[in-house]
């Protein structure tokens, strides 16, 4: 890989800055300053330095999180409310959330200290779909559905067409299930809010082919390797 690129990875900086920082004559690889951007380094075999210090990549872990309510999905809270990285406390690297979920969701939430798979699940050039089960007021009627199904204009546009399941409904309250692949702020609370059923209580089921099974109510596990390939496949798979 490219040097610039190692550096961002090490997390020293970003991939521009750290060009910066090479041509500064900062950075020494096998015990060489270096200075030329193009330079190529293999992880596994070359010495790094920057300012003499030795620059080492971070190991990535992806955990996947079954996050109550009352949890703020950020590394800290204005507000001094829990945040979720008080759920994986006996993990000693900086990890963050992939995207949120709000304080009063539930669900799966992924968390990882790998910037670039962070970005590749929460763009939104790539569609990874997302499952949500909402409990909403009132009894929705099929013509509801449908509206949610279509898209429903939100302050931020029309929304993307949605699998919509009705699970059950009564004149108190109805529960559905909604697939989307966008993930604007709120999006399945203003959604189902346009249609004039706010939610009651929201929680998402599933993230791409990932599922909470197996994983109990404010308990975590590691993603497999090939969890995270497949992950990464998807993404990729979208873009063709
Ligand atoms: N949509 C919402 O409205 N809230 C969430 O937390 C996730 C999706």
């Amino acid at each position: 890989m490219r040097l610039a690129k190692y550096l961002a990875q090490a997390g020293i900086a970003s991939r521009r800055q750290a060009e910066e920082i090479i041509r500064m004559g900062r950075v020494k690889l096998n015990g060489l300053i270096v200075t030329e951007l193009a330079t190529r380094v293999n992880p596994k075999t070359d010495h790094i330095e920057l300012d003499d210090r030795i620059v080492e990549l971070q190991q990535h872990i992806y955990i996947l999180l079954n996050k109550p309510p009352g949890y703020i999905s950020a590394v800290n809270d204005p507000w001094g409310r829990p945040t979720v990285l008080e759920l994986v406390k006996d993990i000693n690297k900086r990890i963050y959330p992939v995207g949120r979920l709000d304080y009063d969701t539930e669900g799966l939430l992924l968390l990882t200290n790998d910037g670039e798979f962070t970005n590749l699940m929460i763009h939104p050039r790539y569609k990874i779909e997302k499952k949500y089960a909402a409990c909403v007021a009132g009894k929705i009627e099929n013509t509801a559905l449908r509206t949610l199904q279509n898209g429903v204009y939100l302050e931020d546009g029309m929304t993307a067409p949605a699998q919509i399941h009705l699970l059950s409904r009564d004149d108190k309250s109805s529960r559905i299930e909604l697939l989307i692949h966008e993930g604007r702020k709120r999006q399945v609370k203003r959604m189902c809010a346009a249609i004039g059923h706010p939610v009651i209580s929201l929680k998402r089921v599933a993230f791409g082919f990932l599922t909470l099974k197996g994983v109990e109510l404010g308990n975590y596990r590691y993603l497999q390797e090939n969890e995270v390939h497949r992950l990464k496949a998807l993404v990729l798979y979208d873009e063709i």
